[in-house]
């Protein structure tokens, strides 16, 4: 077996018999008004992290979701999109098309704006998505690519790229560590199918999205997630698992590099009202501006004494000068 047919496996019996917090640390659903969760999609909340964005589902995009799960978030983009087929969602284990289909017509009984057309589950792989180039607005997936070794991650990336329209956005939620993972554990497939040993780093995992093709990310949210501690898994250190919430953008790459925005704002404090770097960048005088990790970083070193850049806040929703 190779470990994405243990994966399949893993997920086929969390379908059949679902483990409230099974794969990842259970977290409370995203609520919106009129939304009701029924319970049994609650307890398949096999997430991490959320890949729903309220913000910025406007103009009812059509979403692809890869790994539907028991259909929390397809649900949750379906509260947004509201037309038939708005939701694609991919699935390659039947167990669980069949429990995330179950879950959506209760779900169709709770919420009177809710037709279960509104999403389509199809059977396919992160690999492969049954959908034309530069087809859908949206591409989401949470805690399914962190599973997928490096080389499958990016050949993941490279077909949601191929997916989406130009300008459109690939919604994540993945683990990822602050230390190297032992290969012990990586090589451990139902670890790894478990969102606990896959995990590669935060400067990998941005690295992966850019080599893809994308010009853009940002940084919704990173905090702590889960330890992998020293006694249980045999370590010589705690390793502390993070999750991280990113959208990241089909547009092309600058020729100085991609734009990671991780809630960076630069101030200028010089005499004038305001500072032009004569790259696209005016800061008014006393005014924090958000900025890109790349654009903080030249400005810093521009213009030191008059430019203070603020730290990254991992909360970063839009705005700015660049
Ligand atoms: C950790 S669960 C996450 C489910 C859902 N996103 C959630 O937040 O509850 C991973 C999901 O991806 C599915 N999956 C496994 N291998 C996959 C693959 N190669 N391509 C697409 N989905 C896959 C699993 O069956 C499972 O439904």
């Amino acid at each position: 077996m190779t470990y994405l047919e243990t994966a399949a496996q893993f997920y086929s019996e969390a379908a059949q018999t679902p483990q409230v917090g099974l794969c990842c640390v259970q977290s409370s659903p995203l609520q919106l008004p009129g939304l009701k969760i029924p319970r049994q999609m609650q307890e398949m909340n096999y997430g991490c992290g959320t890949t729903v964005h309220p913000n910025e589902l406007a103009n009812q995009p059509t979403v692809l979701y890869v790994g539907v799960g028991g259909g929390l978030e397809a649900l949750q983009f379906a509260y947004f999109c509201r037309r038939p087929g708005a939701v694609i969602a991919i699935e390659p284990v039947s167990a669980m098309r069949e429990a995330a289909q179950r879950n959506l017509e209760l779900a169709s009984l709770e919420n009177p704006w809710f037709d279960p057309s509104f999403v389509e589950i199809h059977p396919g792989d992160a690999f492969n998505l049954p959908v034309d180039d530069a087809s859908v607005d949206v591409v989401a997936q949470n805690c399914l690519f962190n599973i997928f070794e490096p080389a499958d991650l990016s050949r993941a990336l490279t077909e949601a790229y191929r997916v989406l329209k130009a300008g459109g956005r690939l919604q994540m939620s993945d683990p990822i560590t602050t230390r190297p993972i032992p290969l012990t554990l990586q090589q451990d497939e139902r670890l790894r199918a478990m969102c606990l040993s896959g995990a590669i780093s935060y400067e990998e995992y941005t690295q992966l999205i850019i080599n893809a093709g994308f010009g853009q990310i940002e940084i919704r949210a990173r905090r702590p997630y889960r330890l992998l501690d020293k006694t249980t898994y045999y370590l010589a250190e705690h390793i502390l698992l993070e999750s991280l919430d990113s959208v990241a953008f089909k547009v092309a790459i600058p020729e100085d590099g991609a734009c990671i925005f991780t809630g960076k704002t630069a101030i200028y404090t010089g005499s004038e009202s305001f500072f032009d770097d004569g790259a696209g960048h005016i800061l008014e005088r006393g005014v924090p501006a958000a900025v890109c990790d790349k654009t903080a970083a030249k400005l810093a070193a521009f213009k030191p004494e008059e430019i203070i850049v603020t730290n990254s806040t991992w909360h970063y929703h839009g705005g700015g000068c660049c």
